[in-house]
């Protein structure tokens, strides 16, 4: 027989990303909806420790979709690693009855989403991080509101690019992952697009600027991921100054693609993920995380989704395969390999458009 719950409490942690305040909205409204009590958490897991909470009326939730970053804040909380850390967490949840939670933002948010479960408060994930990387999911919320600042920002220096037959190379965020930069890249019709993920080309990169402007083009973009190192982007500029003999400037968009009003996709998708994180929570079920598969709204386990997300980043523990029959180990590696493959074919569009 499932839980009765009363109240629950929502929490955004990590990096925050434009549609989380969706999330929260749906996640209000969805519980309310159900007689169900809501806890804005603050500051994430760390607000959880020192219990700040704030609760969420339908007028506290109103209108704040339009907005960026996240009405309750957020955190990248340390102590929340630790026993005690954990042990106040819980004792928050109990001073407060707090009978589940729902925790949005990355895998660091997961990894504390599944502690806690284990501690006795039911949790479930919803992945809200700009830079599409969890492995389980087709889709983060901020992804796409991100690319559209980067595509907007690129155009804008492809602009002035033109007047002075030049070449901008950007730095765009993502962590360890490309799909920023390598989805912008298509989208703002760079000359070339180097990704953690995949060796880059640098010659036949400075060759394609090289051929190109003696055919006349006066604009360059090149986009290049965080994830390759900071001086990557500096020193790939220089050579394109000074091998291809075009004028370069590096530009570094860091946080700035992290704020901007959240568009209709991360908007609506935080919302579906919103409500199907209550229904399953409400439902009785914790230890999931909601993904987005082939366009549809899905719960996978926590766990599965973790040791996915290590063994897609080669960052497997001892014993993580070790909890999975043969044949979730055959499909976890299956579901690894297609997103490699899908990364790989984004770069090599990106790197033939040119
Ligand atoms: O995870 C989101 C992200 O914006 C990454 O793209 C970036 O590497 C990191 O967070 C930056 O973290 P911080 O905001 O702590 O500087």
């Amino acid at each position: 027989m499932a839980r009765k719950f009363r109240k629950i409490g929502v929490l955004t942690s990590g990096g925050d990303a434009p549609g989380m305040n969706s999330a929260l909205r749906e996640v209000a409204l969805e519980a309310l909806s159900s007689g169900v009590e809501v806890l804005g958490i603050m500051k994430g897991y760390t607000g959880l420790i020192s219990g700040e909470l704030m609760e969420l009326t339908p007028e506290r939730v109103a209108g704040i979709s339009p907005l960026s970053g996240t009405i309750l804040y957020s955190d990248r909380c340390l102590e929340f690693a630790t026993e005690e850390g954990m042990k106040k967490a819980v004792r928050t949840c109990e001073l407060n009855q707090i009978d589940g939670i729902v925790a949005i933002g990355g895998d660091g948010t997961f990894r504390g989403a599944t502690d806690l479960t284990h501690h006795g408060v039911p949790c479930i994930g919803i992945p809200g991080t700009i830079d599409n990387d969890i492995t389980s999911t087709d889709y983060t919320i901020g992804f796409d509101t991100a690319m559209n600042t980067v595509v907007g920002l690129a155009d804008n220096l492809r602009d002035t690019c033109e007047s002075h037959a030049r070449c901008s190379v950007i730095e765009v965020m993502g962590r360890d992952a490309g799909y920023i930069a390598v989805e912008s890249a298509i989208a703002a019709g760079a000359v070339a697009v180097a990704i953690p993920e995949v060796p880059f080309d640098e010659d036949k990169a400075v060759e394609r600027i090289i051929k190109e402007r003696k055919n006349g083009t006066r604009a360059f973009i090149v986009m290049v991921s965080e994830g390759l190192g900071s001086e990557f982007g500096e020193k790939l500029t220089k050579r394109i100054n000074d091998e291809a003999k075009v004028e370069s400037r590096f530009a570094r968009l860091a946080h700035v693609v992290r704020g901007g009003k959240p568009t209709l996709r991360d908007r609506l998708t935080a919302s579906m993920m919103g409500e199907k994180a209550v229904k399953e929570l409400l439902s009785g079920k914790s230890d999931l995380v909601i993904c987005e598969k082939d366009s549809r709204i899905v719960a996978r386990d926590i766990d599965y989704a973790l040791v996915l997300d290590r063994l897609y980043k080669n960052k497997l523990k001892d014993g993580d395969l070790e909890k999975f029959s043969e044949k979730v180990v055959v499909k976890m590696k299956k579901e690894a390999e297609e997103v490699r493959q899908l990364v790989k074919d984004l770069y090599t569009t990106a790197n033939r458009l040119a």
